[in-house]
């Protein structure tokens, strides 16, 4: 990424990754990522906002070099994650004087992870000023977004937020506004749904907690900025605060065709019923796709068929991801079919704690499905339509 002013005196330096396709060896990233850090000089003191991803943290120096910047006075650390300080290292060694600015729990993570000396760090209370002669920032905790350790900073004269991964999405791109509405929408939303949705209820309290602050522009440290951050607030405030939709997601897996029979009937009979389906085959499926389908979701069905006596290992994989990423569903039900005996059901069924969800009848055709297992299906997604409608989802 090039050097790019918003305001002025206000720089993006950051560095974008085009080729980075995972994050924490776990999230796929099909259209790369960036780590954005952002430089404010104000008429007496310069402050950088967060740094980069370690790899790249030449990029962020070359950045700072070309603006000429010869003395940084504070580096705010809104997170201890690598992708954002774990070039705070080169950055101190490039600067000797400079303070990191953080919260207390922030700063013994910083010295615990990237070994950064306590001496270094100075930290702030929430909603502490620090003026940097014509420019205040202001600095607001907002744990859990998505570590315990979390802040943002609102910078009053621009009305500029930067809210490090809050409202973040792992886009590559050249250019440093949105330019492109629906492209962001979907990769800020899987982007909420694998690493927030998780803490949805800090969420909730955090998004109420920069309600009272006025913001023009919403400057994350992933992906492009937000010029227009009602786009972004109100995507958040719904996948948040509304209530599921009548959407029925469906992963399976099917090794000798059964399970896949039954998932083919079963969505002809939700959607003959109104209800909308999302099928994923989980030896294709994006886990991000899937992810952002759980966001919306009222129901999950697992599709599974019986293999070690028990059900497929990537059902299980999908069923645990289900579980950690904490979704608003209120339903959920297991489909799938068996040789000669095994325990799918039960083991489904005990992966899912975390789920405040209504467990409905499953389905288990002994080898390929016949007559009664067609009529067992049918009845499922009348129970299912019935409940979709009595929650006023359908
Ligand atoms: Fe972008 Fe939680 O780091």
């Amino acid at each position: 990424m090039a050097v790019k002013e918003i305001k002025h005196n206000i720089y993006s330096v950051g560095a974008i990754d085009w080729d980075r396709r995972l994050f924490d060896a776990l999230i796929p990233l099909p259209d790369g990522t960036s780590y954005n850090s952002y430089l404010i000089k104000g008429s007496e003191k310069t402050a950088l906002i967060d740094t980069v991803d370690p790899t790249m943290g030449d990029v962020l120096i070359n950045h700072l070099n070309q603006l000429g910047v010869e003395s940084v006075d504070y580096v705010v650390a809104h997170h201890a994650e690598q992708d954002h300080s774990g070039a705070l290292p080169q950055v101190l060694g490039k600067y000797p004087r400079a303070k990191v600015i953080a919260t207390s729990r922030c700063k013994e993570m910083l010295v615990d992870l990237l070994l950064i000396p306590e001496e270094r760090v100075v930290t702030v209370n929430d909603r502490e000023t620090l003026s940097l002669g014509d420019r205040i920032l202001e600095f607001i905790h907002t744990p859990w977004v998505h570590w315990p350790e979390t802040m943002v900073t609102h910078l009053r004269e621009e009305k500029i937020l930067f809210p490090c991964d809050f409202f973040g999405s792992h886009l590559a791109t050249t250019d440093l506004y949105v330019t492109d509405e629906g492209q962001v929408y979907e990769a800020a939303k899987r982007y909420y749904a694998e690493i927030m949705m998780p803490f949805r209820t800090n969420i909730e309290k955090n998004l109420k907690k920069i309600e009272g602050y006025a913001i023009d522009i919403i400057a994350p440290s992933h992906g492009p900025v937000y010029d227009r951050p009602e786009f972004i607030l109100e995507a958040y405030h719904s996948w948040v605060f509304d209530e599921p939709r009548n959407i029925v997601v469906l992963p399976y897996i099917s090794m000798h065709g059964s399970t896949g029979e039954m998932v083919g009937y079963f969505v002809e009979a939700l959607t003959k019923r109104g209800v909308t389906v999302k099928q994923f085959d989980l030896t294709v499926t994006d886990i991000g796709k899937l992810a952002i389908a759980l966001v919306d979701a009222a129901t999950v069905v697992l599709g599974t068929p019986t293999v070690l006596a028990g059900p497929h290992p990537n059902v299980v994989y999908a069923t645990f991801l289900a579980n950690a990423l904490r979704p608003k569903l209120k339903f959920v039900s297991i489909i799938g079919s068996y040789g000669w005996g095994g325990k799918a059901v039960e083991q489904l069924a005990a992966m899912i704690p975390n789920l405040k969800v209504e467990l409905l009848d499953p389905v288990l055709s002994k080898g390929f499905p016949k007559e009664a297992d067609f009529m067992a299906l049918d009845r499922l997604a009348e129970t299912i339509a019935q409940k979709h409608k009595e929650h006023s989802f359908l």
